[in-house]
């Protein structure tokens, strides 16, 4: 990237980032200019290949389940890096389940990492951003939240109400510079879809997805590139449906 490119020196903080779809984020945006903490639960492993893999990457740890442990990655991420620029909220667990067998446990747990999580990262950065006049917040929901589930009720519930809080705060913060918005994968080849993938029904869902293949971590990490962009700064409160075609919204 060019040297004068606003991205350089900009500071970009993804969850969820050792493996995955978060990894592929984290890369695109560390070859970019942006100084990436690339954030992580358990595996350092994977955080800090992917850190080594960004001009200037840092592992760090961040249960988003955890308001303590946010509260920490901030602090590390802070002092090492600076102010976070832009908040890439998308560390996610998905939970194969019939809607009956799912316990109010289950259900909390996964309202807690896929929809609080995202309100315990935003709330610490919102007002560094809006006194800076400049931030970008990327929600990575599903097409699960668009279109609802059949065996993780519970998933696309969550989903669906990560889409609405983007459009929350893009309500409520664009005017302070501060942009949010989603990005609903379909079909990603990672760990979380792997079970999936490998069953017939997945298959066939695969063969179904117009433009023929399952998306990559690295064109999510293109659309994240985009949307916090200073290009993208009238671009807000938007889902951006990258799934082949599997769903035109
Ligand atoms: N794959 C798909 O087809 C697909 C489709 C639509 C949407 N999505 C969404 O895209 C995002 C990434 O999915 P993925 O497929 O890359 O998943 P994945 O391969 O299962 O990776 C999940 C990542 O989230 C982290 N994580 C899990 N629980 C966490 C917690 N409580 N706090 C912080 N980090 C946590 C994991 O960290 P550790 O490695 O340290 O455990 C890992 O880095 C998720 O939000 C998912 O819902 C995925």
């Amino acid at each position: 990237m060019d040297a004068r490119s606003p991205a350089r020196g900009r500071i970009a903080l993804v969850t969820g980032a050792s493996r995955g779809i978060g990894a592929g984020i984290a890369r695109v945006l560390g070859t970019a200019g942006y100084g990436v903490a690339v954030g992580y639960r358990e595996r350092i492993e994977g955080a800090l290949e992917v850190a080594s893999d960004c001009e200037r990457g840092m592992p760090v740890q961040v249960d988003v389940a955890d308001d303590d442990s946010v509260e920490s990655a901030f602090a590390v991420v802070r002092a090492e890096l600076g102010e976070v620029d832009l908040l890439v909220n998308n560390a996610g667990i998905a939970q194969e389940k019939p809607f009956l067998d799912l316990t109010d446990a289950e259900w909390e747990r996964m309202f807690s990492v896929n929809l609080l999580g995202s309100v315990r990262t935003i709330r610490r950065v919102l007002p560094g951003m809006c006194e800076r006049g400049f931030g970008r917040i990327v929600n990575i929901s599903s097409i699960g939240g668009q279109w609802g589930g059949v065996n993780q009720l519970h998933y696309a519930a969550a989903k669906a109400a990560l889409l609405n809080l983007t459009r929350s705060i893009a309500k409520l913060h664009s005017k302070d510079g501060v942009t949010c918005n989603a990005i609903a994968p379909g079909l990603v080849a990672t760990e979380m879809s792997g079970a999936e993938l490998e069953t017939a029904a997945g298959r066939a869902k695969v063969a179904r997805i117009p433009v023929g293949r399952l998306g990559t971590p690295e064109e999510i990490g293109a659309a994240v590139r985009f949307l916090a962009s200073d290009e993208a700064g009238y671009v807000t409160g938007q889902t951006l449906n990258l799934n082949g075609g599997m769903l035109f919204a």
